[in-house]
């Protein structure tokens, strides 16, 4: 893959700097302890889309054998710089370089609202799994953090009102995340049902479904703080592969 193409690579920078190593409260108090806690009891664990890796190494210091796959490069060679020991893989979701049922649970967070074939992506989870396996697909909740979601505040109501509108959440579309100092990231925004029904196609059966209290860090606006806590920003699927399918 051409490196400039690939936004990961161009921004594994500023992925690495404001999201991993204790960086990001939410992942550091909330997705990976919970990420640890769902993959609890499986041998052979993949991860999708690890990035650099800070998924591998939360599930190895939980004595779990995790081996992570990402598309860019510089992002696993960050990773491998972090922790030699890490296992950690170039390559794409797409094409995975494993053997079928060759792992016993496989993770996926944050990373399909990035692929744009990624029914490709959960069929090919589906092949590396074993039967009675287990898929966590965790992702920006799709109904509720759809594009153009964002708090309202109406000052012509007396007390003032808060509520949450809900962006076009049954338009597909492929768009772009603006973060500061310039920086895009591409994402695709679905509706939850095309992710259950791929998920569904491939043999996974949706057993439990999470969405996550917002993590708010200390500090934050107390007025605000309790309308925040009834909009999940999270969701995550946990699936079962079922025997029989392909
Ligand atoms: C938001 S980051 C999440 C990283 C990691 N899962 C975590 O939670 O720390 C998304 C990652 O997905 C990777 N990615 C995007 N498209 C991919 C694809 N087709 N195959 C494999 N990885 C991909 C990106 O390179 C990036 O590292």
């Amino acid at each position: 893959m051409d490196e400039d193409k690939n936004p990961w690579d161009t921004n594994s920078e500023w992925w690495q700097k404001s999201f991993t190593n204790g960086e990001n409260a939410e992942y550091s108090q909330q997705l990976l302890p919970l990420i640890v806690e769902l993959t609890a009891g499986f041998e052979k664990v993949l991860e999708i889309g690890t990035g650099e890796g800070q998924i591998i190494r939360a599930l190895h210091e939980a004595s779990v054998n995790a081996i992570g796959i990402d598309s860019s490069y510089k992002q696993i060679k960050h990773g491998k710089k972090i922790d030699p020991n890490s296992l950690l893989i170039t390559s794409k979701a797409e094409y995975l370089p494993f053997r079928d049922s060759f792992f016993d649970a496989s993770i996926a967070c944050l990373v399909m609202e990035h692929i744009e074939e990624f029914e490709d992506s959960i069929r090919e989870v589906s092949r590396v799994v074993k039967d009675g396996g287990r898929f966590v697909l965790a992702m920006n909740h799709p109904l509720l953090q759809s594009p153009g979601s964002s708090w309202v505040e109406d000052w012509n109501t007396d007390p003032r009102e808060k509520y949450w509108r809900v962006g076009s959440y049954l338009r597909e579309e492929r768009s772009e995340e603006y973060f500061p100092d310039g920086i895009i990231i591409p994402f695709t925004h679905r509706p939850l049902s095309r992710y259950v029904n791929a998920l569904s196609d491939s043999g996974f059966l949706t057993t439990r479904m999470i969405e996550p209290e917002p993590f708010t860090p200390e500090g934050k606006d107390m007025e605000w703080e309790n309308e925040n806590s009834f909009i999940p920003r999270l969701l995550l699927l946990v699936c079962e592969k079922s025997s029989g399918s392909k």
